[in-house]
């Protein structure tokens, strides 16, 4: 992906203070700030969007690093529309770039893309990347890296509901057969456990229709560094957090 680590080389390896076998398995972020990082600094919005990406293939690589299997990020909202039009062509045509520009790179590093959201909105040239990125990858292993674009918590939910409904009008399924597993097997990410932990950055306190089922008993890290300047070091001080935390998921 891109230029190896430059900031401090022991943080190549887990920090000493993290519990390898506390990690989460599945850590889920929302790229937040992009745009202000590049205000701060005078710069159009778009060269934040830029840096995004850079810090998004870095914490990729720590996951690889560090052993944590399963990367979910938001890179597109379904709200995301409602952006400037020049702000949302640039982003699509980001997109495109960095698949085309990665995708070899993704494969030497053994990393597992997968995209969620209403794929079939996108533009057609964007999903056939996609496809074939997809299918490119989908033996690897080494870091799975989910790319929500175009996603909303919402329109997933209902599109589930929308496929249930059909299955029991075939009569393949009764009503009371739907339970939180069935219904979990209809989303977008039937095929991986949920979130334990999410990251969201640039100090929002919000979800933003970001994976709402997915995330009911994730912990919530949110920290006031804008995405662009989120670094290793960023992401030690996350997983530090969540390993203090004591996870009860309801009971005592
Ligand atoms: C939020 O910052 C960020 C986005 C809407 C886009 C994030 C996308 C990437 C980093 C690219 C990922 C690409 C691939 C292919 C994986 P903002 O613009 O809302 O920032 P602001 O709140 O400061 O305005």
């Amino acid at each position: 992906m891109m230029t190896n680590y430059q900031g401090n080389s022991s943080l190549l390896t887990l920090p000493a203070d993290l519990d390898p076998q506390r990690l989460p398995q599945h850590v889920a972020v929302i790229m937040d700030g992009n745009g202000r990082w590049a205000q701060k600094r005078h710069l159009p919005r778009i060269m934040g969007h830029q840096q995004g990406v850079a810090a998004l293939k870095e914490l990729v690589r720590c996951c690889r690093d560090w052993g944590i299997p399963h990367l979910t990020c938001y890179a597109f909202s379904t709200e995301n529309w409602g952006r400037p039009g020049l702000e949302v062509e640039f982003l699509l045509t980001l997109f495109e770039q960095v698949l085309r520009q990665e995708l070899e790179e993704l494969i030497r590093e053994q990393v597992r893309l997968e995209f969620v959201g209403h794929l079939a909105a996108l533009p057609p040239r964007l999903q056939a990347q996609i496809a074939e990125a997809v299918e490119l990858t989908r033996h690897h292993e080494r870091v799975w890296l989910t790319v929500a674009t175009n996603y909303g918590g919402r329109q997933e939910i209902v599109q589930a509901c929308q496929t249930l409904a059909r299955r029991v009008q075939r009569g393949e399924l009764a009503p009371e057969d739907i339970d939180e597993t069935q219904f979990a097997q209809h989303l977008y990410t039937a095929a991986s456990r949920d979130p334990d932990l999410l990251i969201r950055t640039s100090g929002e306190m919000r979800l933003s229709n970001f994976l709402l089922w997915q995330v009911a008993y994730a912990e919530l890290y949110i920290t006031d560094t804008l995405w662009p300047d989120f670094d290793r070091e960023c992401f030690h001080q996350a997983l530090r957090a969540f390993q203090q935390r004591q996870r009860r998921f309801g009971r005592l």
